[in-house]
């Protein structure tokens, strides 16, 4: 019922690049989904979600429904309802804060998901149990996905990313370096979790937001085994002062790369990360001949 081909994998022909004598090479999970024309449906947040829907087998109870957790601008609780309206299943979004209207809400409540806007603090009891317990008791039947998509079963879509590549580049290609962006570092879970085989990349990984935590929370998310999968590093400082801090440098520079190479970023995730991959080729970090490979997580709708 569900179909997921591999992403495209594209050679990114940029000056930079070429000055410092690297491939650059693009990973569209922008371009990742089930296909059809549900734009939110794509990027990291399928990959994350592919695991709980091709889990869920009873598609045909409509009393069942999926619950998850987010921000007013979660890419993540959209994606969720657009799934449940496609596939026809209840959808419950547990948002953090007032209830306020925005596209991306705006989005969700039109999709039909149940948006349930609590305060920070209640926000801040999701992983209890009582409070599991309580919506299970307030929404029946529901399925509960942690925040962001970020659990078990999103490391099944997410930890395919590297193996997809190997195989797109072939053996004699190996990749020396993976760049992604973080929010909730589930999607760098997953990726660090896959089993390593030959040749690994070192995985380097950019949050978004300020605080400097990313690592021990990715750590937390990593079984034990596989912590030395992959050598791993959060290089911090390319946040621009925060979550969904966009200065107008960075939207120029957004647009820009959008325009001129016909890549969609945006500003909070995709922005911030190829900005600094950028800054890294252009100051001569990654040696002659290395290949690079940054992660485009989509979220663009
Ligand atoms: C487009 C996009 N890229 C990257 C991320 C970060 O992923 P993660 O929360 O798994 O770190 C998110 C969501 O949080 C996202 O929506």
């Amino acid at each position: 019922m569900l179909k997921f081909d591999p992403s495209p994998l594209q050679r990114l022909s940029h000056p930079a690049a070429e000055a410092a004598r690297v491939e650059w090479w693009v990973k569209r999970d922008d371009c990742y989904g089930p296909g059809g024309t549900d734009v939110a449906l794509q990027g990291n947040k399928v990959r994350k979600l592919r695991g709980y829907l091709e889990g869920w087998r009873d598609w045909s109870d409509p009393r069942l429904g999926i619950l998850s957790f987010g921000g007013a601008y979660s890419n993540h609780l959209a994606a969720l309802s657009v799934a449940g309206r496609r596939y026809g299943f209840r959808t419950i979004g547990i948002v953090r804060g007032e209830s306020v209207s925005n596209p991306v809400l705006d989005l969700c409540r039109e999709n039909g998901m149940d948006l349930r806007f609590v305060s920070r603090s209640e926000y801040r009891q999701k992983k209890q149990a009582e409070k599991l317990f309580a919506y299970r008791a307030e929404f029946g039947p529901v399925l509960i996905i942690p925040e962001g998509g970020s659990g078990p079963d999103s490391k099944i879509g997410t930890a395919s990313i590297i193996p997809e590549i190997k195989t797109q580049l072939g053996p004699d290609h190996p990749i020396h370096y993976f760049q992604l962006a973080a929010g909730t570092g589930g999607t760098a879970a997953g990726v660090i979790e896959a089993p390593p085989g030959e040749a690994n990349p070192t995985i380097e990984i950019f949050p978004v937001l300020k605080g400097g935590w990313m690592g021990e929370e990715i750590e937390k998310q990593l079984s034990v085994e596989s912590k030395s999968h992959y050598a791993w590093q959060v290089i911090d400082g390319h946040h621009w002062g925060g979550y969904a801090k966009r200065p107008p440098e960075l939207l120029e520079f957004c647009d820009s790369f959008s325009r001129n190479y016909d890549i969609p970023l945006e500003s909070i995730y995709t922005g911030k990360l190829f900005y600094a991959v950028l800054q890294r080729i252009e100051t001569g970090y990654y040696p002659p001949g290395s290949r690079l490979v940054t992660y485009h997580s989509g979220g663009i709708y």
